[in-house]
C-alpha cells in the first residue's frame, strides 16, 4: 500500500496545498538576493541554528508596536518576515509572521504579536513566548494559493538523531477566532461562515544527514502533525494509510509525495479540531518506521527542524489565531 502512494486530486491543483515545506526554502533565494535570512540565529540555512545563545536578535528592532506592562512586553510584527528570537533562560524559540506566498498582487494583510517576559523566565524550562497572529488575505492564485506560514521554530537543540530522543513532549494550546482579538475558544461554525482556508500544524524534517535535516527544500521527510484544517484547500498530500490515537485525540496518517520538492510528506491529520494537546508525540514519529516500504524514516535519520503556525490562505474577515500555551520539549536518551 505504501509503495503505490495516489496522489490525491485536488493537490494536483494545489500542488504543495499539503505541505508547509517550500516556506523555509525561500531563504536560499533570499540569501540570493541580498536579503536578510528568514530566521536569525544562524540564517544561513532557514533554521535557528544552535548559535541561538542569547537571543537578542530579536525583541528589538522591527517590532511596529510595542507595549510594556508589569514585566511583560507586547510586540507586534508586520513584515512579511522576520525572525523574532527572544531572549529566555530556558528553551530558544524563533518566530515569523513569514508571508512567504504574499506576492504584489496579493490583498491583504497580516500581523503577529508575541508577548515576552522581560525577566526572560517562562512558567517551565519549556516554554514559549504567548503569540498571536491576525490576518486576512483574498485568495491566491490556484498555482499559489498560500500566502504565509506565521510559525514559532524551537532553537538550539536540533538535529537530534531519532533513536536518540527518549520523548517529545508537546503541551500546546490554541485558539482560531473572527475579528481582531484572541478568542477564549474556536468556534468552527464562525470560521467556515469567513470561508477560512487554513490549518494549524506541527511541521517537522527529517534526513539522514544531519545537515541536510536542517534544510526544508533538500530534507527526505517532512512529517507534519495537523491539529485543525479549515476549508477546502487545505488537505494533507497523499492517502490514508493508517490512524491511531494519542492521549484522547484520533490521528489519520496520510503519505505521499510533494511534486514540488520530491519530498516525502507524512501529515498525522487529527479527525477533530483539537485545541488543547498534551501527549508525548515522540510515538508518531516512531511509528512511521515499521510501517511497509522503503519510503518511511528510520531511527538513523535526524530530526533537522521543528515548527508550530498556521499556514493561512485566505478568509473573509480579520481572523486571529492565538497561542497562549506551548511548551516542547525534546528530550535525549
Ligand atoms: C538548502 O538546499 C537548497 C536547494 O538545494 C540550497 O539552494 C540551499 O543552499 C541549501 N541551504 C543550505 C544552507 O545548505
Ligand atoms: C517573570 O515575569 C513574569 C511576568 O511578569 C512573572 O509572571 C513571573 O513570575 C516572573 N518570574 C520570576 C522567576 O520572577
Ligand atoms: C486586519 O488585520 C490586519 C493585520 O493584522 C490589520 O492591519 C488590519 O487593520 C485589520 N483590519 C481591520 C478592519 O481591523
Ligand atoms: C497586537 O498588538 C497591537 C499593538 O500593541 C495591539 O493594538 C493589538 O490589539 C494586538 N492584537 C492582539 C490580537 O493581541
Ligand atoms: C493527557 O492529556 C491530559 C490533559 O491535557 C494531560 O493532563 C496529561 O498529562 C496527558 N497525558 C500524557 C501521558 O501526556
Amino acid at each position: 500500500m505504501a509503495l503505490k502512494l495516489l496522489v490525491n486530486a485536488s493537490l494536483l491543483v494545489i500542488p504543495i496545498g499539503g505541505s508547509l515545506g517550500a516556506l523555509f526554502g525561500i531563504d536560499a533565494h533570499r540569501s540570493a538576493t541580498g536579503q536578510p535570512p528568514l530566521f536569525t540565529g544562524d540564517g544561513s540555512d532557514g533554521n535557528g541554528g544552535s548559535t541561538g545563545g542569547g537571543g537578542s536578535t530579536g525583541g528589538g528592532s522591527g517590532d511596529s508596536g510595542h507595549t510594556v506592562n508589569n514585566g511583560v512586553t507586547n510586540s507586534m510584527y508586520c513584515q512579511n518576515s522576520y525572525g523574532i528570537s527572544p531572549p529566555s533562560d530556558g528553551q530558544l524559540y524563533t518566530l515569523n509572521p513569514n508571508q512567504w506566498g504574499v506576492t504584489s498582487s496579493s490583498e491583504g494583510a497580516l500581523c503577529m504579536n508575541i508577548t515576552t517576559n522581560n525577566n526572560e523566565t517562562y512558567p517551565s524550562k519549556y516554554t514559549a513566548p504567548q503569540f498571536s497572529v491576525t490576518w486576512q488575505y483574498k485568495p491566491g492564485p490556484e498555482t499559489q494559493p498560500v500566502h504565509a506560514f506565521p510559525n514559532i521554530m524551537v532553537d538550539g537543540v536540533l538535529p537530534v538523531e531519532l533513536g536518540k530522543m527518549s520523548s517529545l513532549n508537546l503541551d500546546l494550546h490554541w485558539t482560531y477566532g473572527v475579528g481582531n482579538t484572541p478568542a477564549e475558544t474556536t468556534i468552527e461554525s464562525e470560521l467556515t461562515a469567513q470561508t477560512l482556508n487554513a490549518n494549524v500544524a506541527v511541521d517537522m524534517f527529517f534526513d539522514s544527514d544531519q545537515t541536510i535535516a536542517q534544510n526544508s527544500t533538500t530534507a527526505k521527510y517532512e512529517v507534519m502533525i495537523w491539529f485543525a484544517n479549515y476549508g477546502t484547500s487545505t488537505d494533507p498530500i497523499g492517502s490514508q494509510v493508517t490512524s491511531r490515537e494519542l492521549n484522547g485525540t484520533s490521528f489519520e496518517l496520510y503519505a505521499g509525495t510533494n511534486k514540488a520538492t520530491g519530498q516525502n510528506v507524512f501529515t498525522w491529520k487529527a479527525t477533530e479540531p483539537t485545541e488543547r494537546f498534551v501527549g508525548d508525540i515522540y510515538q508518531l514519529i516512531t511509528d512511521l518506521y515499521s510501517l511497509p516500504g522503503d519510503l518511511y524514516p528510520s531511527s538513523e535519520d535526524y530530526l533537522g527542524i521543528f515548527s508550530f503556525g498556521s499556514e493561512a490562505f485566505y478568509s473573509d474577515a480579520n481572523v486571529t489565531f492565538w497561542v497562549p500555551e506551548l511548551g516542547i520539549d525534546i528530550e535525549k536518551s
